[in-house]
């Protein structure tokens, strides 16, 4: 496997294919006997607010954003049962991921997917018109079953916001880790390196974290502004961790 070649990329199977029993069928599709790709990671996530604004943050204000973030979050597909909305979080890793996952996966718009190229997932996706309040269309909705990182960088920032580096195999970690001497306290949307009542802990000496979790989160405590939110770092400390339906 020529080193060079080695890719991470972030993989989501969303809820409509989750609802539509489609994951046995996106798994074989990625599987190491066709792609060369293995697994690196594999979680059920239950998508916290802050993980989906973070994580289509590049479609803030776009008239389907408040869709997308319903549709990540499982509520489009199942209104009535909170516990069945999830998606799938899966970290590959082998030679071209990026670009071997994207050709899989086809056209973000599922009658363009099934147009270019048949037979890939999305083409198994659909369409759905959008309203706003006073019921006017707006536009169409892409409900296109998967997702996958799009570039290098944006699969560095989506393993980072999705995964802990100790949800994936050490020899696997594909971005530098430090072990933290520090505590985090979350409160308020604020950092802090000290209890007070009320905060949330996510960070105690001896977590394994992102190095680059670490540098933002000292520069946060201090009161530094930085370009990233804290939301891009604390989203993965709450996956699972509550939840916000019931
Ligand atoms: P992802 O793998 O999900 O990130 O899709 P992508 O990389 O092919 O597309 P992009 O990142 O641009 O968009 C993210 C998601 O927003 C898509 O999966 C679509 O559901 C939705 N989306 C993107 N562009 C449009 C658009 O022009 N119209 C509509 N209705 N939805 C869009
Ligand atoms: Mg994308």
């Amino acid at each position: 496997m020529a080193k060079q070649n080695l890719e991470s990329s972030l993989v989501l199977i969303k809820p409509d294919a989750l609802k539509n029993s489609l994951t046995g069928y996106i798994l074989s599709q990625f599987s190491e006997f066709h792609t060369g790709l293995r697994f690196a990671a594999l979680k059920v996530v239950s998508v916290n607010l802050a993980l989906a604004e973070e994580h289509y943050a590049e479609h803030k204000g776009k008239f389907f954003y408040p869709s997308l973030l319903e549709y990540i979050r499982g509520y489009l597909h199942y209104p009535d049962d909170p516990s069945k909305r999830r998606v799938i979080a899966i970290l590959y890793r082998g030679p071209n991921a990026i670009k071997n996952i994207r050709e899989i996966c086809g056209n973000t718009n599922p009658h363009e997917a099934r147009q270019q190229r048949p037979g890939c997932i999305r083409a198994l996706g659909t369409v759905i018109p959008l309203y706003d309040e006073k019921g006017k269309f707006i536009g169409e909705r892409s409900d296109n079953l998967i997702h996958a990182s799009a570039n290098p960088q944006d699969a560095e920032h989506e393993i980072k916001l999705w995964f802990l580096p100790t949800d994936i195999p050490p020899t696997m970690r594909c971005f530098p880790t430090e072990t933290s001497k520090e505590y985090f306290y979350l409160k308020a949307n604020a950092i802090s390196s000290t209890y007070t009542p009320g905060s949330f802990c996510f960070i105690a000496p001896g977590d394994i974290v992102w190095k680059s979790d670490l540098k933002l989160l000292r520069q946060l405590e201090k009161g530094k502004k930085q370009d990233i939110s804290v939301k891009a770092v604390i989203a993965k400390y709450l996956i699972n961790k509550k939840n916000e339906d019931i």
